[in-house]
């Protein structure tokens, strides 16, 4: 149905009826083509993305959803010219300090994945500290995936496990995700793309393996609750088969 034909609040009332997934990733795409869209500088798409970021982790905390991962800055992004890199830098340190008290209030624990070392002092210093105060707070798991990329975490887990010298007949599922750096987070249960492209590009590959996929067209400057909501009542009406069949499933 479109996106404009629905009554938010009666979508929210239906959406909440039936069990949330446990755990959405969301690949914002669009920040780019919002901006030429209306002229402006690409980093005025960051800008408006970044009060997304915000409206979909209110939106997503109020539903009840446990986690939500974000792609803000994936490990090829580095390449950009370094005049949006550095803006965008400038961007999550604002985030960090302007949405502290929300995430505080609201009992969310940040948390972050990717190659972090290679964040520059004033995104790392703010970031380190905000995951610190909130490692407790136990309402929702906001993840910044920061300088992430999915190839790359499968290359840190494969060192992890030479480091920690397993067996081959030690190494199992478990071992794997116990290594990755999203490990202790629920099961990834629902991946968003924005912005009509069809593409995973290097988002949590692992972790892909059974998840629901869900194509918005909405660009991510203009995605909000109500995109949210239209997202987990397509993921509402899949049905997770996990390799088996519908029948087998009907039986258990
Ligand atoms: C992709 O759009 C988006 C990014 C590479 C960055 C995402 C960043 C934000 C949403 C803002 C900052 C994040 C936080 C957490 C405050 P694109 O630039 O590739 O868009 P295009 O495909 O239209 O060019």
């Amino acid at each position: 149905m479109p996106r404009i034909a629905r009554d938010l609040q009666a979508l929210k009332a239906e959406v909440l009826q039936r069990p949330l997934p446990r755990h959405v990733g969301i690949i914002m795409d669009g920040n780019g083509r919002w901006a030429a869209q209306r002229g402006l500088p690409r980093i005025e798409g960051h800008r408006k993305g970044s009060d997304s970021v915000s409206e979909v982790t209110r939106a997503a905390r109020r539903l009840g959803l446990p986690a939500l991962t974000l792609y803000a800055f994936s490990a090829q992004n580095w390449e950009r010219p370094p005049d949006e890199v550095e803006g965008l830098m400038d961007l999550l340190r604002e985030y960090l300090f302007k949405e502290r008290a929300e995430i505080m209030d609201n009992d969310i624990r940040l948390h972050a994945i990717g190659d972090l070392d290679r964040l520059p002092a004033r995104v790392r210093e703010p970031l380190d500290e905000l995951r610190r105060d909130s490692a407790g707070n136990l309402k929702m798991i906001l993840t910044l995936a920061l300088s992430y990329g999915g190839r790359e975490e499968i290359i840190a887990m494969v060192r992890k496990v030479a480091e920690d010298k397993l067996r081959p007949e030690q190494i199992d599922a478990k071992a794997v995700e116990d290594r990755l750096w999203t490990a202790g987070l629920p099961p990834l249960e629902l991946v968003v793309r924005t912005s009509g492209e069809v593409r995973v590009s290097n988002f949590l590959l692992w972790q892909l393996a059974y998840a629901e996929i869900h194509l918005s067209e909405t660009l991510w400057p203009d995605f909000g609750e109500l995109d949210l909501l239209l997202a987990l009542e397509d993921f509402q009406r899949r049905e997770r088969r996990f390799g088996k069949t519908s029948a087998q499933l009907r039986r258990s």
